[in-house]
């Protein structure tokens, strides 16, 4: 079985904290290898809340968590509907925290038919949630150019967007990844533009995938839930991978953790906000032993923020 190697495992399960008696949510579940860490600092009075959108990742995580202490309560959703998983399990406020590990596990990326990898030929899904209502398929064979190059350029600054955008127009239908990809490589040749670090069809696939799966409108959501469904003194973990999503949570947690949000020349504040969270620390990255270890760790960052 090819299994997901959990980035900055040890930081993360640490950030969050781990008590016992208290409930924790893994809001990405994954292969279950930062939850299986964390289990093994609970004992029987706590519980793990499992969330992860693939049911397969779900059904891997499960196999792996089993017998270990905490109660464990797995469910199939999307981090974007916290509240309402968390009342699906009877659980709605959380004393212990939450963990988030963005993005695609290497056993999704691993599996060819998910259509998340340019190095074999299959369909072009990309769907964490294989229900989701769109596939990759849909926007690349019926956005406008316009549309397919803006999300080129905001979701993963891929520099030749339009470009790329209106060879794909005029190539249309295109199912299959490979077919992806070689328009990409076609439009770098033509360019002129040499070998790069990496693979001419990295940045589309990148866009692509945080489209179809809606990431960052799920991210936003989820944080928005957080003040009300956690508890003062529980803790977020979340684990970035590119810069628009760090970007994102940075912002989130700028304004959370101010104690005001007047201009700057206001010399009275009268916006009443009151700081809802306080930072704790600076980011974390991997050390150069896991990026070498481990070369999908190398744009990670966790940023870790406590309850107030
Ligand atoms: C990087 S992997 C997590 C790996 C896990 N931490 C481990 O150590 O094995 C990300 C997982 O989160 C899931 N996921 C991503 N976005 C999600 C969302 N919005 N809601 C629920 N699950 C999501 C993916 O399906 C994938 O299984």
């Amino acid at each position: 079985m090819i299994e997901h190697t959990s980035v900055l495992r040890e930081e993360a399960v640490q950030a969050l904290n781990p008590t016992y008696g208290k409930t924790y949510i893994d809001g990405t579940l994954g292969g279950g290898g930062h939850a299986k860490h964390l289990c093994n600092l609970l004992d029987a009075t706590s519980t793990l809340i499992g969330i992860d959108q693939d049911p397969v990742a779900l059904a891997q995580a499960q196999e792996k968590l089993a017998n270990c202490p905490p109660t464990l309560k797995l469910v199939q959703g999307n981090f974007g509907n916290l509240l309402t998983l968390l009342l699906q399990v009877g659980l709605p406020k959380i004393d212990g925290g939450i963990l988030l590990d963005l993005g695609v596990s290497d056993f999704q990326i691993k599996h060819p038919e998910r259509g998340f990898s340019f190095l074999h030929a299959a369909p072009l899904d990309m769907r964490m949630d294989p229900n989701g209502p769109q596939t990759a398929a849909d926007l690349v064979n019926t956005l406008p150019a316009k549309d397919l190059a803006n999300l080129f350029y905001q979701y993963a600054d891929e520099k030749l967007s339009r470009s790329i955008a209106s060879a794909i127009v005029n190539a249309r239908p295109i199912e299959n990844t490979l077919a992806l990809a070689k328009i990409a490589e076609n439009i770098y040749r033509q360019k002129g533009i040499k070998a790069q670090k990496i693979h001419p069809a990295t940045r589309i696939f990148q866009a692509l995938r945080i489209a179809v799966n809606q990431e960052l409108q799920m991210l936003e959501s989820c944080l928005n839930q957080l003040p009300n469904i956690l508890l003062p003194g529980a803790h977020v973990a979340i684990i970035t991978f590119h810069s628009i999503e760090d970007r994102m949570v940075k912002q989130f947690f700028r304004v959370a953790c101010a104690p005001c949000i007047c201009p700057p020349q206001q010399p009275i504040c009268t916006c009443q906000h009151q700081a809802t969270f306080k930072a704790m620390g600076k980011p974390i990255v991997p050390t150069d032993q896991e990026v070498q270890d481990n070369p999908q760790s190398r744009s990670a960052k966790l940023r870790v923020y406590e309850r107030i």
